[in-house]
């Protein structure tokens, strides 16, 4: 699952929405917080291991072409030292020369292409290691942890690992390799111009360190400030019939110009620091590398140092420098790699709560269809004060059509969502044809059930797709004939390519009634003993209205039903009514027997359904 094809994919003929998510994610991955604790990055070894043959091919290339890189210097001495004797010593050590070059390409190479290679292979692994686990996980961890965190987690973060294992691992080996190699040559070199060195580095490397620090911090806040100012123009534009509808343009465009301006005066700060940074950097790196030349002229002219061991000390100085500077620049990487294994490795850690038992109870076949709720008490995890259900008991017959009524948030849904056992009661059970559902293995339950939510999640994806998405195995046939019962087969064969039409993002092309049929038409595809409704608040025009109703019609049939009925005429065909309120059933009948006894049905249908108690 690479994001930049699903960005692809989602465009509608827009180009370049690929780059812009890839652009998205270098300026999330510039704000994720980083890590001191750079063991966290131990993480990553198992993910390494499974390589391990290239992880040694990578290791032995990157200590060949360190060497052969190295040994340049001295091919350079030997060339000034001996080669300006005689032509054909010249010769000779040109030749030497070349020889070195040509080993030193194919050594780079070949360490450029394995560390590459395994460091995409790993972040692939961790990709859909970390995807496939995300999908076992319920609901509950979704209540600490944002849909949106998850996310940056499996993408900007696992995309700082990438840049991490994919380049900036080998930038920093090699250059610790070249650092200590470079230095070992320079002491033997010239041991007393050495000193010199280690006296002379710390003198330019601290000040530039810290000047760059501060650089590097205004230009996160340069990016701060301006994604601000895009987050206010975004929500401006996802909303803009809102904005214009309200007349407030004028007001958007003085929030946004009032962020770009701020953004604007950071960016100057950045600049004229940037600028004072390569003031002191020039100085600093050319008043030192004349110093140094100076003192190694001084030995030449002493006869201390042949003009050769110059040559060579000063490219190795030079080697060591770039090293130095190159570190530093991906040590920040490496502290932002150990923050981003850090929280990856938390969601790998995290265990789902409702697991299938180790020998989970068969569900009887064929099946009932028999549901029972007995003195279910529960209360979900992230609002533990408050009680969703209490002492809920219900039987539902096989083949029964039940409908529960209850004002907004006496539980209803999450009658629904204990029943696919997305959470597990803190009292009494569920049965499902005689079968605790805590006995029972939650996919074979959830594939007794199809669900019609309320606000039903559709996918991007033709209507076909949304309605197989029901089930896998569906023959066209099979989807066709769902499309028809749901009454949806006439709006999707209008579309300009019937079954195989785009739907866009979440369907967001349908009206909300098709919406609706669609999603029908996908839980009829699944042809479960045990159908649950849980029907949309929003109103639906008369025309849409009785296609919905006709195709609930058709989708209740023999199953048994548990139907969330906020509409008369769906409350009208169910067998039964369950009144709730604040998570019990108060009520139970048939619309007549309850608008008779003028509860809190009968007041319920006066407000909702506008029905006067008979
Ligand atoms: N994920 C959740 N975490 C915490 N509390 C929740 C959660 N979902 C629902 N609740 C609370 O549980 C109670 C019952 O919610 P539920 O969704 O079952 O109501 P409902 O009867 O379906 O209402 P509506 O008719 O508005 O859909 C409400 O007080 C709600 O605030
Ligand atoms: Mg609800």
């Amino acid at each position: 699952m690479s994001e930049t094809t699903a960005g692809e994919a989602r465009t509608d003929g827009r180009p370049g929405a690929g780059a812009e998510l890839a652009q998205s994610l270098t300026e999330a991955a510039a704000r994720r917080p980083r890590s001191r604790d750079v063991r966290n990055l131990g993480h990553l070894l198992p993910f390494i291991r499974a390589h391990w043959r290239h992880a040694a091919a990578a290791a032995f290339f990157l200590l060949f072409s360190t060497g052969a890189t190295l040994s340049m210097t001295a091919a350079a001495r030997l060339i000034v030292d001996r080669g300006f004797a005689s032509m054909e010593g010249l010769n000779r050590y040109f030749l030497i020369g070349a020889a070195v070059v040509l080993v030193l390409a194919l050594a780079t190479a070949s360490r450029f292409y394995f560390i590459t290679v395994l460091g995409e292979r790993v972040v692939a692994d961790l990709r859909k290691g970390v995807y496939r686990h995300v999908l076992t996980l319920d609901a509950s961890h979704f209540l600490t942890m944002r849909t949106g965190e998850v996310l940056s987690r499996m993408t900007t973060d696992v995309t700082i690992i990438e840049n991490l294992v994919g380049s900036s691992a080998s930038i920093a080996l090699r250059n610790i390799l070249t650092l200590v190699g470079a230095t070992v040559l320079l002491a033997i070199v010239s041991p007393r111009l050495t000193l010199f060195v280690m006296l002379l580095a710390p003198l330019i490397i601290i000040p530039m360190f810290l000047f760059g620090r501060r650089v590097r911090a205004l230009s996160t806040r340069t990016q701060d400030r301006f994604a601000e100012a895009v987050g206010l123009a975004g929500e401006s534009l996802d909303a803009l019939e809102t904005v214009q509808a309200f007349g407030r343009e004028a007001s958007a465009d003085r929030r946004f110009g009032e962020a770009v301006e701020v953004a604007f005066r950071t960016s100057l700060k950045r600049v004229r620091a940037r600028a004072g940074l390569t003031a002191v950097v020039i100085t600093l790196v050319f008043g030192g590398v004349g110093l140094l030349l100076w003192a190694a002229a001084h030995a030449v002219v002493n006869g201390a140092m042949t003009p050769g061991a110059l040559i060579q000390f000063v490219f190795l100085s030079v080697m060591a420098a770039t090293s130095v500077g190159a570190l530093g620049e991906v040590w920040g990487v490496v502290q932002q790699a150990a923050g981003a294994m850090q929280r990856i490795s938390e969601l790998l850690a995290a265990r789902p709560l409702i697991a299938a038992p180790t020998h989970p109870t068969p569900l009887p076949v064929p099946a009932r269809g028999e549901v029972v709720f007995e003195g279910l008490t529960f209360a979900y995890p992230g609002r533990p004060d408050l009680t969703a259900l209490h002492d809920f008991n219900l039987r539902v017959e096989p083949g029964e059509t039940v409908a529960l009524v209850g004002p907004s948030g006496a539980g209803k849904s999450t009658v629904f969502r204990l029943l696919l056992r997305f959470y597990d009661p803190q009292a009494g059970r569920v049965l499902i044809d005689g079968v605790d559902l805590r006995d029972a293995d939650p996919a074979e339950i959830r594939a007794r059930m199809a669900l019609v939510a309320q606000d039903a999640a559709l996918f991007s994806g033709s209507a076909l797709d949304n309605i197989r998405f029901g089930r896998e195995d569906a023959t066209i046939e099979e989807i066709h004939a769902a499309a028809r019962a749901a009454e949806a087969a006439g709006f999707i064969e209008a579309l300009p390519e019937g079954f195989d039409t785009p739907l866009g993002e979440r369907a967001k092309t349908l009206s909300g009634g098709q919406k609706q049929r669609l999603a029908i038409a996908r839980s009829l595809v699944r042809n479960a003993p045990i159908l649950l409704l849980d029907e949309a608040t929003s109103a639906l025009d008369a025309e849409n209205e009785l296609l919905v109703q006709k195709a609930l019609e058709n989708a209740i049939g023999q199953r048994t039903t548990l139907v969330i009925a906020h509409r008369l005429a769906t409350v009208l065909r169910a067998d039964r009514i369950v009144v709730m309120e604040a998570g019990r059933v108060v009520e139970q009948g048939t619309h007549a027997e309850l608008s008779r006894k003028g509860g809190l049905y009968a007041r319920l249908a006066k407000l909702q359904f506008g029905v006067e108690a008979a």
